[in-house]
């Protein structure tokens, strides 16, 4: 008997719990930061050394980070189901947690590409990416993150993963930026679907629909409790 396909959308706000700031909340990133000046194209190709020292400064926090519950009740729940995480954080927390099927749509801060060659992406070991640092074919490299105005090439995969989605957990996302906040509409209406998030984002009613007004850690552990119980 095949195990239940457990997918889980998750954002910034189940890294808040590690000390990570969100982009939308108070003091969140997007408050001290112009979108557009350090997370798009444009942004790179007017002052990529900006661009650069935003992201250092956002591996710097992220190394210093560390899972919280939230991370590991997702982990722990691969012991009763087929998980897959989508994310659209570009932190490794998930992973660090344990989490073996995790999906980056907005790219990984841990990782460069070329930018003359986007098949060429590089580990980055420490925080610091700098002007200078080369891909093999000589060109500079860049943060391996999704801007604002780009594709997302893992858009297809993840609409075809919920696709066959028996459970979806949305945790930690304003669902406010596209298309990943789409994917609610990509899982077959009937299933049941988990929402948790404190301050609850908007949400067309839909069958089946649980709202968790919690944060990542609590309210994981509450549907854990509600899973694996069933
Ligand atoms: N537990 C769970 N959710 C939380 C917590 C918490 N402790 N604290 C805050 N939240 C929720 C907030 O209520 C908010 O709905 O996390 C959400 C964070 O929303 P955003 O800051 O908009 O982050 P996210 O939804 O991941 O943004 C999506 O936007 O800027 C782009 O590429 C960036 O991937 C990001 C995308």
């Amino acid at each position: 008997m095949p195990r239940p396909q457990l997918v889980v959308l998750s954002g910034a706000g189940i890294s808040a719990e590690s000390g990570i700031p969100t982009f939308r909340d108070a003091d969140g990133l997007w408050e001290g930061h112009d979108i557009m000046e350090v997370a798009s194209p444009q942004g790179w190709n007017a002052n990529p050394e900006l661009v650069l020292e935003f992201y250092n400064q956002r591996r710097k926090a992220a190394l210093e980070a560390s899972p919280n519950t939230g991370h590991k009740i997702l982990a722990s729940l691969e012991q009763y189901f087929e998980v897959t995480v989508i994310t659209q954080n570009v932190d490794n927390l998930h992973e660090s947690a344990g989490s073996t099927r995790v999906i980056h749509l907005h790219g990984e801060l841990f990782k460069s590409r070329s930018t003359i060659d986007s098949s060429l992406v590089y580990p980055i070991d420490g925080w610091e990416l700098k002007l200078g640092d080369l891909c093999k074919k000589g060109s500079q490299l860049r943060p391996h993150i999704v801007w604002f105005g780009e594709e997302v090439p893992m858009m297809e995969q993840a609409t075809i993963i919920c696709n066959s989605a028996d459970i979806l957990v949305v945790v930690g996302t304003s669902l406010i930026v596209y298309p990943a906040a789409g994917l609610l509409n990509f899982v077959n209406s009937q299933i049941p679907k988990y929402v948790i998030n404190p301050n609850m984002p908007q949400i067309d009613p839909m069958p089946n629909l649980h709202l968790i007004h919690k944060g990542a850690g609590e309210g994981l552990t509450e549907l854990k409790e509600i899973l694996v119980k069933n």
